[in-house]
């Protein structure tokens, strides 16, 4: 069993991958941090709290992060995630409070006491995470291994941008935390556009159906996350569960090591996530970036857990 750190910023995706972990003997999460992106950080903190609660967990600490990227204002996906930034799933306002220490400190002071043993899994923009690892630089080496949803690498016809033409939205916004994190020579595991944009990995409305009627609590609010998605679009993407479940069977991937620049700033290719040609490639790190993954046995192996009796 892998000991994780959750990095969200809870937003519909969120809350799936958070409601997967807690439905997974693979991991044992120690805490919750959260950042603002999908929704400001109060709202994101709340949202973390409330699927917690809604799960019947009240032993998992969480805690609040950044309340905007390092260099940049916030701009939110309330649009994307409703009002609430959880699809108006109808969830009452959370009883659990938020804990005092902030996500940098908090999250240090786990990954100190456990070196090799955490792997940090963030799923919002990295500005937590940029913040840790510049308070404390010996942070990224203490870590087993760092898993980010974030980028588009252009190795599949999917690897195009969501926020922009060009860029992921996680990653265009905190562009500059997003360097500093790439950077940081941890071992780094990136999942992208170029795999949760595959309409494979999607849930459509027949698995909407079955999670309706499904036998557990989780598979009920997976339901009502989905359903704000699948009634406007048709579909709901699932970036952030992929990005956990690259931790409970690698089996379902495909991963190139690869040496990548981000595009800071505020210019048109903002957050864009280029791999590097060897030869224009220096000094940085190379990073392990999802290039396949088996769609359809990860759907399963999502609606599975979702319809599983107890929690890990
Ligand atoms: C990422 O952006 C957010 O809206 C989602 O939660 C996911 O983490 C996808 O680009
Ligand atoms: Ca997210």
């Amino acid at each position: 069993m892998r000991k994780v750190i959750l990095d969200m910023d809870p937003g519909i995706d969120d809350a799936l991958a958070l409601l997967l972990a807690l439905k997974s003997p693979e991991v044992q999460v120690l805490s919750v941090g959260t950042v603002a992106g999908n929704a400001p950080v109060e709202m994101t903190s709340a949202n973390a709290r409330r699927v917690l609660e809604y799960m019947g967990v009240t032993n998992i600490p969480v805690t609040m992060g950044a309340a905007k990227p390092l260099n940049h204002p916030l701009v939110d996906a309330q649009n994307h995630h409703g009002s609430d930034g959880l699809g108006q799933c109808g969830l009452p306002p959370p009883r659990l409070p938020v804990q005092s220490m902030s996500t940098w400190d908090f999250m240090a002071q786990l990954i100190s006491a456990k070196p090799g043993e955490i792997t940090l899994v963030a799923t919002g923009p990295l500005t937590n995470l940029a913040l840790a690892f510049e308070r404390y630089p010996q942070l990224p080496g203490l870590l087993a291994r760092l898993v980010l949803m974030g980028g588009a690498y252009g190795l599949t016809s999917y690897g195009k941008g969501n926020r922009t033409a060009y860029a992921e939205f996680n990653i265009w916004q905190d562009p500059e935390a997003a360097n500093i994190v790439l950077n940081s020579g941890a071992d780094i595991y990136a999942l992208g556009l170029d795999i949760s944009m595959d309409p494979r990995t999607h849930l459509n409305s027949s698995h909407l159906e079955q999670l309706r009627v499904g036998p557990t609590p989780a598979a009920r609010l997976a339901a009502q996350l989905v359903e704000f998605d699948i009634r406007r679009r048709g579909y709901c993407e699932l970036h952030d569960p992929l990005t956990l479940a690259s931790l409970l069977d690698d089996s379902l991937f495909d991963f190139v090591s690869v040496k990548v620049e981000v595009i800071v700033g505020n210019g048109w290719d903002r957050g864009v996530t280029r791999v590097l040609p060897p030869e224009q490639a220096g000094e940085q790190p190379l990073i392990h970036v999802a290039s396949a993954v088996d769609g359809s046995r990860f759907l399963e192996l999502f609606l599975s857990r979702m319809f599983k009796e107890q929690n890990a």
